[in-house]
């Protein structure tokens, strides 16, 4: 006898037979077949949750049960009936694509997805959900909720904004459609999605696929799908000048507004500064003779919005002059005591610490 195990029953079985027993039954655009409510439906589902639409989509559908009656009304009449429910931009496009039934398909929703999806407002998962709940059509869907099951099941990598990722789980989508059971199936997705496979705190332990899914083997679940990448950040460059004259070193404090404002830090130039620049920049500023002068490696230092990655230059030098009122030559203990930006604190240790 084989000891291979028996192939997990098919991933539509297991979710139409959890969505019989554990799904939603009695949503009202569930008691209909009529494609305009359900294009209604779908519509204001798109971006609101299903508590939220309820009331709206039935006060919608008293006003204007038909898909003339919608035609026929005043823009300013849907948008009022819209009003709370936000994204009106919905609204707009429901309003003319119902013009658009009436005047060119006799008030007809178009069966097949292709010809819905030219429709105003609807896009390729709701023009599939469309067609799957009011004409019982085989097709895939992929709503937020349908890619983080699949994501998860699938264990697709990368972020579902992206289009190479999106393409993956249309694949796998289709991959899965069952041969027959399309509603209850469809269904199912979007009701797994809703319910145990959360965002936040999967509960994997009652999911009808946890079986074969990806994620759930491989400990990914709170990882897919992967969020949206963060671009990279802008990249600054800045030198800073560790002054050193005898045993202490030149402070400099920062204007009150911008980056560190108001913090003590050693004296910056341009990250392109020559040796005749630092020269300069020492007689110019601080009345300072250079004796000798030392670039250090690099330190990067991350803010929100950019990088920074800070030259720091080791400058020995001879002066008389007085310091003024922003500037103070301290001992390197006295200095680290100063409030200080974390890096030039971390480049002060380096040069004074470390190093002797
Ligand atoms: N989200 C989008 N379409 C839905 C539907 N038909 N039922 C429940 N939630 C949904």
């Amino acid at each position: 006898m084989s000891n291979k195990l028996a192939p997990p029953r098919a991933f539509a079985a297991r979710l139409v037979a959890w969505q019989k027993r554990q799904g939603r039954h009695d949503l009202p655009w569930q008691r209909s077949r009529d494609a305009y409510a359900i294009w209604l439906s779908e519509v204001m589902l798109q971006q609101t949750q299903v508590a939220t639409v309820i009331p709206y989509y039935e006060r919608f559908l008293k006003r204007f049960p038909t898909v003339q009656a919608l035609a026929r009304a005043p823009l300013d009449d849907v948008l009022a009936l819209w009003s709370g429910l936000g994204y009106y931009s919905r609204a707009r496009n429901l309003h003319q694509a119902a013009r658009t039934l009436v005047a060119s398909h006799a008030g007809r929703m178009p069966d097949d997805p292709q010809t819905v999806q030219t429709l105003p407002g609807i896009g390729r998962s709701t023009a599939a959900a469309i067609c799957v709940f009011a004409y019982g059509k085989r097709h895939a869907i992929l709503d937020g909720n349908v890619k983080r099951v699949l994501a998860r099941h699938g264990g697709v990598r990368g972020y579902p904004g992206e289009a190479r990722v999106q393409e993956k789980l249309w694949g796998h989508a289709e991959a899965l459609l069952p041969a027959r059971d399309i509603v209850p199936y469809t269904q199912g997705l979007m009701d797994l999605g809703a319910s145990i496979c959360a965002r936040r705190h999967p509960q994997c332990e009652l999911c009808p696929v946890r079986e074969d899914c990806v994620a759930y083997a491989k400990g990914l679940t709170a990882t897919l799908p992967e969020s949206k990448p963060r671009g990279a950040l802008p990249q600054r460059s800045t030198a800073m000048l560790i002054l050193q004259r005898a045993d202490h070193i030149l402070l400099e404090q920062r204007a009150p507004r911008g980056i560190w404002g108001g913090l003590w830090s050693l004296p910056e130039m341009d990250a392109a500064s020559t040796a005749d620049d630092v020269r300069r920049i020492c007689r110019e500023r601080y009345g300072a003779t250079v004796v000798t002068s030392k670039m250090l490696p690099p330190v990067a230092h991350g803010f929100t919005h950019f990088k920074l990655s800070i030259q720091p230059v080791w400058v020995t030098v001879k002066t008389n002059a007085r310091p003024t009122a922003a500037t103070a030559w301290l001992l390197p203990s006295d200095a680290m005591a100063a409030a200080l930006p974390a890096p030039v604190r971390r480049i002060i240790l380096s040069i004074c610490f470390k190093r002797k």
